[in-house]
């Protein structure tokens, strides 16, 4: 027989490792209370307290569950005991049979868990010290140095529950500073991340009501952090009347269906400052915009385009936001990752989810410009514009050529920006300039549009290209030259291809003044 050679590995080592998978407290948190709603929870407490200093600070998830026995818990506390692809339950939330240890140990080196179950109550704690010290995978019993006050269910009187208790939080900062005050805001600004978080990718939970038609509804669930009630966030507006749920279609995944939901939001006219602000999300508005992706009623991606040509988010587009509803049996072809913040749609659905986007940015587009007439930019007449290329006629041949215009401000600023660096640049660009008019191989284009029109591109205005270039002409207007927003954004409507794009420039130019 062969020879076997153990190289189980050493639980010290590798638990640092496990420490690290990339959650943020916030994440680590809304996967602990995953587990809390798996099991039924109607009622969730979270509690992250500083307690005047980092190592004294603890963070208490503690819900109304099912609960577990004495075995159930162990099972639980045992990394990895449930495998993956083992098949589960269509309202569970869980997927690796890692969540409650790698998120708790992401935070903090000591979780103590209790949970009462039939009116038995255990308690248990993974101390990464002690693991680290005996370099053995072993829970202990009781709650160690923990005060067991600090144990609390949600309610006085459960019938049953679990509370995870993470103290040590070493993690919940990212990195030290030594500084106590400013410790204490970078703690207090986590407390309000986390409390965004949670009220969005748990909104359906928290509020029912907004989840769509024709799909089940989850029993509603009462969570407070650090003692005031959660409030769920609906990235679709869904009860106000200007919201405008534009197309409904299913997708199906390996023989299931996928509801896909295109809304577009109310535009800014219609929204009140206080609602604008709030229906800009966590992220804010622009990267709000794309797919928020569910995965039994739980949010798991909250925008962001997706599939074929994935636009980028664009100022314009930010109306547009789509549901998709996924069930659990669809991680594997969506790769769901491990933290759950993560969903990438299988090859074959690339094209679908492509073409959706596409659909939901142009209706975004209409809306965006439509209702804002009054404030977005007239386009010029064309003969006053200035164009990217010249057509010239060559006077001792005859022959036609085309240049780079040099009057255009793109190439004006760069040309000018060359010059106070060195004039010998802008000598070198000319030449280059020169070099490309006289040698644009027009013959082979001609023979290829000929053959194939539709191969060639089509530039549109959401091409980075565009965009980035009126930017940085806006910005030297306004900054170099001083000039104002009125008079800038007349220059760049006289300049192709902008002209085209008047919704680009009134974008940059909001860009710009929400940035001051
Ligand atoms: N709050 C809870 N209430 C009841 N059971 C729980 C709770 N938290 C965890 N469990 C049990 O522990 C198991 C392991 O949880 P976890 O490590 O998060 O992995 P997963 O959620 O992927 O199964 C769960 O499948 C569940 O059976
Ligand atoms: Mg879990």
């Amino acid at each position: 027989m062969d020879e076997e050679v153990d190289l189980s590995p050493k639980p010290g080592a590798l638990i640092e490792s496990l420490r690290s998978l990339g959650y943020t407290p916030k994440t680590a948190i809304a996967d602990i209370i995953d587990n809390s709603i798996t099991a039924g929870a109607k009622r969730i407490n979270i509690d992250m307290r500083w307690n005047g200093g980092l190592e004294h600070s603890t963070v208490t998830i503690s819900d109304n569950g099912c609960g577990m026995n004495e075995e159930e818990l162990k099972l639980a506390l045992r990394p990895g005991a449930i495998s993956p692809t083992a098949i589960r339950k269509d309202k569970d939330l869980g997927r690796f049979g890692l969540g409650m240890k790698t998120a708790s140990w992401s935070i903090g080196r000591l979780m103590v868990i209790k949970s009462r179950k039939e009116r038995k109550e255990h308690i248990f704690r993974w101390d990464l010290d002690h693991v680290v010290k005996t370099e053995r995978w072993v829970v202990q019993s009781g709650t160690g140095d923990v005060e067991e006050s600090l144990l609390m269910f949600p309610t006085q009187r459960v019938k049953s529950g679990t509370v995870v208790h993470i103290a040590r939080c070493d993690k919940i900062m990212g990195s030290k500073t030594p500084n106590y005050n400013d410790n204490q805001k970078a703690h207090t600004a986590i407390v309000k991340e986390t409390r965004e978080h949670l009220e969005m990718v748990f909104h359906r939970f928290l509020d029912p009501k907004t989840t769509p038609e024709g799909q089940e509804k989850p029993s509603k669930v009462e969570m407070t952090l650090n003692g005031k009630k959660c409030v769920g966030w609906d990235p679709f507006l869904v009860s106000h009347d200007g919201t405008n749920l534009y197309e409904e279609e299913t997708v199906k995944c390996e023989g299931s269906p996928i509801k896909v939901r295109t809304y577009i939001l109310p535009h800014r006219d219609r929204l009140t400052d206080e609602q604008r602000a709030k229906a800009a999300g966590p992220k804010g508005w622009n990267l709000q915009q794309g797919f928020y992706i569910y995965r039994a009623n739980r949010l798991i991606v909250s925008g962001g385009w997706i599939g074929k040509s994935a636009a980028k988010p664009e100022e314009h587009t930010k109306l547009a936001r789509v549901s998709v509803d996924l069930i659990q049996s669809m991680d594997k072809a969506w790769n769901l990752d491990i933290l759950k913040s993560k969903a990438r749609p299988p090859a074959n659905l690339r094209d679908s989810f492509g073409r959706i986007g596409a659909a939901a940015r142009k209706e975004a587009k209409k809306a965006y410009a439509s209702r804002g007439r009054r404030a977005a930019p007239r386009r010029p007449r064309t003969g006053q514009v200035q164009p990217i290329w010249l057509a010239r006629k060559d006077k001792t041949t005859s022959n036609w050529y085309f240049e780079i215009n040099k009057e255009h401000n793109s190439t004006k600023l760069l040309l000018t920006k060359l010059l106070e660096t060195d004039p010998y640049l802008k000598k070198l660009l000319l030449s280059l300039l020169r070099l490309i008019a006289k040698t644009i191989p027009v013959s082979h284009i001609i023979a290829e549009y000929a053959e194939d029109e539709d191969a060639f591109p089509h530039y549109s205005g959401e091409e980075d290209g565009v965009r980035d270039a009126a930017e940085q002409i806006y910005r030297h207007l306004r900054e170099e030259k001083s000039l104002t927003a009125e008079r800038a954004i007349e220059i760049l409507l006289l300049l192709q291809p902008f002209n085209e794009h008047p919704e680009i420039i009134q974008g940059i130019h909001e860009n710009y003044m929400e940035s001051k």
